[in-house]
């Protein structure tokens, strides 16, 4: 390389965080990126329909470019821009949970860049429920390609704060929106060729929610990796902390780390003789929804402590219990290897 593109690379850029939506919506109209609030976890957002933009998403994340992006858009109406065909029970559970943590694979119309989709003929798009983000994706004339702001394969950001943490000197700008709500990341459903929904990755909307509305089953996506671009929500080890990390009864697990510096996250109550300070309970009332929303915040605290290990309390494996347990399970040491 030219030793003035390696200097020009090497500029740091000053990453400031706001609330200035005019901010934001002007360096996305200029093609930069830019750390956006949803109801799940930030977004590192681009204009999904400048490809020199989602460059610059796969670059600033490390991630690897066969790993499609989800295109966040501000309406339904907008949504239809972008797809060829909406699926009967797509619309049904849009009326219900949209805007809101659902994300829908359709097939694409050619407008989509295929870098977005890693090459796939469907796209993953949704309308994330956060105000700042709606009224910025409404302002816009076109969609934002969206993955979670967190340099690949470690954990989800869940406040402005922690984007800043990862992207520091590689966006310009991070729109503050607060913690996030949900504090998961969207579910991912696609249809097979009858239109009956498959789950891909659970997330904010439970299996269950979607069942409810259908008034039936719904099956989980199987995944062949010549014909289906990886989905990273899949992959074996993400959303991971760099402390080992391990999954269980937290009574017996302590006793296999007897010696060991050890921090816990647990559900609703504190485990006796660990300090108090390294203990992180994610509702002590017992709600999953607010313990998911605590997870990755709990995470990236424990990460932090520098202990030897991190002992987690599988939660109970219903409703959104079954996506904190997914995303534990791809935290843990085991799949590190
Ligand atoms: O809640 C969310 O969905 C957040 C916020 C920012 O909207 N976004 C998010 O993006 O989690 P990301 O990139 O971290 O995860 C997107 C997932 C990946 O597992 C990706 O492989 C999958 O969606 N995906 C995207 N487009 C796809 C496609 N065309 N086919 C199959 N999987 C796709
Ligand atoms: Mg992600």
């Amino acid at each position: 390389m030219h030793k003035a593109a390696i200097f020009a690379a090497e500029i740091f850029m000053q990453t400031i965080i706001g609330e200035d939506i005019e901010k934001a919506r002007h360096y996305l109209m200029n093609g930069e990126l830019v750390g956006i609030p949803t109801e799940t976890v930030y977004g590192l957002a681009g204009n999904a329909l400048d490809e020199n933009a989602v460059v610059k998403i796969f670059e600033a994340k490390n991630r690897p470019s066969f790993n499609p992006l989800i295109i966040h858009v501000g309406s339904w109406q907008m949504l239809e821009k972008y797809v060829e065909h909406v699926p009967a029970k797509a619309k049904l559970l849009a009326d219900k949970f949209t805007p809101g943590p659902l994300t829908f694979l359709l097939p694409k119309k050619n407008t989509v860049p295929d870098m977005v989709t890693a090459g796939s003929d469907k796209v993953a798009i949704r309308i994330p429920n956060h105000p700042l983000t709606l009224s910025l994706l409404k302002s816009l004339d076109f969609p934002l390609a969206a993955p979670s702001a967190n340099p690949f394969g470690y954990i989800s950001p869940t406040t402005a704060q922690h984007v800043l943490e990862g992207l520091e000197g590689k966006i310009p700008y991070i729109l503050d929106g607060g913690a996030a709500n949900v504090g998961l990341e969207s579910t991912i459903i696609g249809f097979d060729e009858r239109e009956n929904v498959l789950l891909y990755r659970t997330g904010g909307i439970s299996a269950e929610q979607i069942e409810e509305v259908l008034k039936e089953k719904i099956a989980a996506a199987q995944i062949s990796p010549q014909k289906n671009p990886e989905t990273s929500g899949r992959l074996k080890s993400h959303y991971a902390p760099h402390t080992p990390l391990y999954i269980g009864n937290i009574d017996e697990l302590k006793k296999q780390f007897d010696g060991k510096q050890i921090a816990i996250i647990s559900f609703t109550r504190q485990i006796d003789g660990i300090d108090e300070n390294r203990q992180f309970v994610l509702s002590p009332s017992g709600n999953l929804a607010e313990a998911a929303k605590n997870l990755f915040t709990a995470l990236r605290l424990t990460d932090k402590l520098k202990v030897d290990v991190i002992l987690a309390e599988k939660f109970p494996d219903e409703g959104i219990g079954r996506a904190i347990n997914d995303r534990l399970g791809k935290a843990q040491a085991e799949n590190k290897k």
